[in-house]
């Protein structure tokens, strides 16, 4: 075996040169690993070895670009010369792929002569995910090999697919087997050697692209398709306008347009929030007085008690993971119900064709539903999810108490609720702990994790781990009303009503937000959500807007007519009827509407979050300000390309905030006030986000 470098070695075995590359933890294309590639296929070359096998150590096949080194100088052999070396071989090279051949690492595989993978690895250009686009030829290579309306989609979701879809694809050559990769890709170039097959280059490939040439209407036709999805990133239109080059234009040509644009993106601003967003992701997980080597709990059966709204969506996430559940409810009809809901849940994403007939068996299997608490007994975690009631809590958490066996943690999912009052109920506060999903609980990504004054540093970090278990965002925060994204979102509520009374239509409000790159604006959701959630007709007297659009019988979406008017497609139309409605409530209460400009209702939308974040840092409710992004991005729809509310703070200026806070403020009262640590930070220049 030779060492080329320090992640790079390279050994023969009989006919085949195997050169592999070891940089934890992803293999990215680091300076070191570019001269690992470039000199190891070199030496390849000149050595006796009839084909190469390229292959990596750990948990990854290359997974991308080192985006850590965006904006830093380049050390080492640049990305060209290593695909000169690797697509103008003599010698036949196969990329051997397990885990994920993600961004410049599958890049790299498609200048490969060939690629292989095992049946559990994944292929994707997630580029688009930090607002860029495949800069390393991919843009000009896949469509040759897929063609553009494939391409396209695969480029512009960033979506990773599995080997066998990437099979199916043209992207990988064959499967190989799972637990000899090696062997696997050494046996596939022997049998191409004994083939005499010239090493292909997928560049010369033009089948698929001389199909697309018959087709110049797709662009456009893609482009109106996605249209509502793209809005407010440059990377989806910049992809597509890469891949019409890659049909239209001879490959050098394409990949010069490809590096042009891929010259933009990295310098948007959207690209800067989306890479910010990757780490902000990762860095939540970090706890500083937690470190990752607390102990665990072994999390092996749940329990969780209501089958309702969440908990049924909470179920599924576990037995999705493959982990038994056991479902208690108080009464069998909600408990009958609760189930079907999961079934029918689970039929649908098979009717999309995401899972097998098998699996939804399989899922449910794991799921044992009962009216019996004692069936917890053997649960090592347990989460509640009963009415939003602390009386009821109180009452469960004293129950399960007696119920758990030791060491099993008990989680409640509420909403407002305060945790250590929850705990108090029970003789072993140290084990309980917030676990606040997010609806669907089965599609959201975001799991708030609150901590009381007294849970265990363990049953933290098992809390935070199961979330990456079952595929969630775990984010730690600490025990106030609403915890940190609800109480945001209370914010924007009271300012979202306030300028409804002060003359903005709901659709003025949403279409603001709608532009700002929210999916709806909180008049479209509350007409989603019904607007008789938590309205008591015999208690309502007309004192607000929605308490007189219940009365007159607008209950949203459910019945057609809300803030406003359904048709039978439940496509929204700005409601005449709820004009009238705010109107007479502005006339009777004596007030006179004004005209509220697009820019007003964003900054009283949206300032007032930030001022509350702020507030949330101030009392150490959040460790940081990219943990409360990645809340709002994970589980309130923040668009992504704006990087989450305090990120989005630090690029309007927080001077500007404090400014704006203070001269509404002055018009409209102390809610406004900016608060201490945002008035310190603007002073000094400083910014939320570092
Ligand atoms: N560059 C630098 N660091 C990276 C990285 C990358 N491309 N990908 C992952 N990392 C780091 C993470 O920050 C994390 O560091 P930490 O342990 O210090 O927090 C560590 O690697 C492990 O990552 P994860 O926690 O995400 O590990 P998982 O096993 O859950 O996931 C993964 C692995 C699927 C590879 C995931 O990390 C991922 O999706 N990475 C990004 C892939 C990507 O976007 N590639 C495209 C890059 S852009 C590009 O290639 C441009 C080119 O076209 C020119
Ligand atoms: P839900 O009303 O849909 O379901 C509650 C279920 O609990 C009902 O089926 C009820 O029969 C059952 N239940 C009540 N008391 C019980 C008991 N003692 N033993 C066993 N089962 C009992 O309520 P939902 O919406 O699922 O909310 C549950 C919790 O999750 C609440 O604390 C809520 O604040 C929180 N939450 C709700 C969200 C939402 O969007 N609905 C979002 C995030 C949190």
């Amino acid at each position: 075996m030779v060492k080329i470098n320090e992640v790079g070695t390279l050994e023969q075995d009989g006919d085949v040169a195997v050169l592999t590359i070891d940089s934890p933890p992803v293999n990215a294309l680091s300076g070191p690993v570019r001269a690992a590639l470039h000199d190891g296929m070199l030496q390849a070359l000149k050595s006796d070895a009839k084909g190469i096998v390229l292959i990596c150590g750990g948990r990854t096949f290359i997974a991308g670009a080192d985006i850590t080194g965006f904006g830093k100088a380049n050390t080492g052999p640049g990305l060209n010369e290593v695909f000169d070396a690797l697509e103008n071989s003599t010698k036949p090279v196969v990329a051997a792929i397990h885990g994920t051949a993600l961004g410049g690492g599958l890049e790299v595989a498609l200048t490969c002569s060939y690629r292989v993978a095992v049946p559990s690895a994944k292929t994707g250009l997630p580029e688009v995910k930090l607002g860029l686009l495949p800069g390393a030829g991919g843009t000009q290579r896949l469509p040759r090999l897929v063609g553009a309306e494939k391409a396209l989609g695969f480029m512009t979701t960033g979506d990773q697919i599995s080997a066998a879809d990437s099979l199916k694809l043209g992207i990988v050559d064959e499967l190989v087997p799972e637990n000899d990769l090696r062997g696997g890709a050494i046996a596939f170039i022997r049998k191409k050697l004994a083939a005499g097959e010239k090493p292909p280059r997928v560049r010369d490939r033009d089948e698929k692209i001389a199909e697309d040439r018959k087709d110049p209407g797709l662009f456009d036709r893609f482009r109106k398709a996605n249209a509502r999805q793209f809005r407010g990133q440059l990377a989806p239109e910049m992809i597509i306008q890469c891949v019409e080059a890659a049909v239209n234009q001879p490959f050098d040509d394409g990949i010069k347009t490809e590096q042009r644009l891929f010259g933009k993106v990295i310098v948007s601003p959207e690209s800067a929030a989306m890479r910010y967003m990757f780490f902000a992701e990762r860095q939540a997980n970090k706890i500083p007085d937690v470190p990752a080597d607390t102990p665990t709990r072994p999390i092996k059966k749940v329990g969780v008690l209501g089958a309702g709204t969440m908990g049924g969506g909470i179920a599924m996430n576990f037995a999705n993971a493959g982990i038994p559940v056991t479902i208690v409810e108080a009464k069998q009809e909600n408990l009958d119900k609760g189930l079907a809901t999961i079934r029918r849940n689970y039929e649908n994403t098979a009717k999309k064709g995401r899972i097998t007939a098998a699996d939804v068996e399989k899922r449910m299997g794991l799921l044992k539903g009962s009216l019996d608490m004692n069936d917890f007994a053997d649960a090592d975690m347990i989460i509640e999810a009963v009415f939003e009631n602390m009386d009821i809590k109180k009452d469960v958490f004293a129950k399960l108490d007696k119920i758990a066996k030791k060491g099993a943690i008990l989680a409640t999912n509420t909403s407002y609720l305060d945790v250590n009052e929850i705990a108090a109920a029970t003789s072993r506060p140290e084990d309980v702990i917030g676990t606040h999903f997010f609806s669907p609980a089965n599609v959201m990504r975001l799991c708030e994790i609150v901590r009381g004054d007294k849970t265990a540093k363990d049953v933290i970090n098992t809390t935070m781990k199961v979330a990456k278990t079952i595929n969630k965002v775990g984010v730690l925060v600490g025990v106030c009303h609403g915890f940190v994204g609800n109480r945001m979102l209370a914010q924007r509520q009271i300012q979202a009503n306030a300028i409804l009374n002060e003359g903005a239509m709901p659709w003025d409000i949403d279409r603001v937000l709608y532009d700002y790159g929210f999916p709806m604006g909180p008049f479209a959701m509350s007409d989603l959500a019904g607007l008789d959630v938590g309205w008591f007709k015999e208690k309502s007297t007309s004192s607000t807007i929605r308490e007189v659009m219940c009365e007159t019988g607008r209950l949203g979406q459910k019945n057609g007519k809300g803030f406003y008017d359904y048709d039978e497609n439940r496509v929204a139309k700005p409601s005449p009827v709820t004009e009238k409605i705010i109107k007479e409530f502005a006339a009777k209460a004596g007030k006179n509407l004004r005209d509220i400009s697009d820019e007003e209702i964003l900054e009283r939308t949206l300032y007032p979050m930030i001022n509350e974040g702020a507030k949330i840092l101030e009392e150490g409710k959040a460790l940081r300000a990219s943990d409360i992004d990645t809340i709002w991005i994970t589980g309130y729809g923040f668009p992504l390309y704006r990087g989450g509310p305090m990120f989005y703070a630090d690029q309007i200026g927080l001077a500007k905030i404090v400014e704006r806070l203070k001269h509404y403020e002055k018009q409209m009262g102390a809610f406004f006030k900016p608060s201490a640590l945002l008035e310190k930070l603007a002073a000094e220049g400083k910014k939320f986000t570092s």
